[in-house]
């Protein structure tokens, strides 16, 4: 299985900014890794325009309505994305469970739209409602999932989580939902990486993918 590693931007970068890091990320990527890109949306063609004919890096969004096409002023749905090639959508970050007040109903739906259009879900998960929120998945769906074990505690402080402890919920969240892949994300850096690659299936990073140079440098850590 390919390790996965996700550049979330989050809601940062100017389109000049996205150029130049579209520019200056001149990795290699071995046949072993897919590097997964996920801008804010309105840089997605940018990026994909960018990344044309390259099968090693694939693009993600970062978030995707809860209901489908129609009358939902402000929200993007599959729909939008067609002819996009958009290959993953990360569903319910944290950020958006803390900032937005999004329910684990709410990333049950958006995993039914996202996999009815042919977008695998990235569903973030903290161990204290991992339960809780698989229960809400429809069953048949839980193996079509990657699934993002990103504690609280270590997500943009400098505080990462213990290898032993992230292998152990690696192990709970593989009993869950099937052998899907289990990615990490918290504070994730060149410098860290290395043990976390040996206990799940890649990583999802947010501060230490805003560098071009400094991501290409996490890829190669490996
Ligand atoms: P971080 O963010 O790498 O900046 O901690 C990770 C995330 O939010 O997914």
């Amino acid at each position: 299985m390919k390790k996965l590693f996700i550049a979330n931007w989050k809601s940062n970068k100017t389109q000049e900014e996205v150029e130049v890091w579209m520019a200056s990320f001149k990795p290699y990527i071995g046949l072993e890794q897919e590097v997964v890109i996920a801008p804010p949306y309105p840089f997605l063609s940018l990026v994909a325009d960018k990344t044309k004919g390259r099968d090693d890096i694939s693009l993600a969004v970062q978030n995707l309505s809860a209901y489908p096409a129609g009358s939902y002023t402000g929200e993007i749905c599959t729909r939008n994305l067609e002819e996009l090639n958009i290959k993953y959508a990360i569903l319910g970050h944290s950020e958006r469970r803390r900032y937005f007040k999004e329910s684990h109903q709410d990333i049950a739906n958006k995993v039914d739209l996202c996999l009815a259009a042919n977008i695998i879900p990235i569903v973030c998960i903290d161990q204290d409602y991992l339960e809780a929120q698989a229960q809400l998945i429809n069953s048949e769906l839980l193996s079509k999932c990657v699934v993002a074990y990103e504690p609280l505690a270590a997500i943009g402080t400098g505080e990462i989580a213990p290898v032993d402890e992230v292998s152990k919920v690696v192990k709970e969240i593989k009993s869950i939902f099937g052998q899907v892949p289990v990615l990490y994300g918290g504070s994730v850096n060149p410098e860290n990486i290395v043990p976390y690659l040996e206990v799940t299936d890649g990583v999802l990073v947010g501060g230490a993918s805003l560098d071009a140079k400094t991501f290409a440098n996490l890829i190669q850590s490996e």
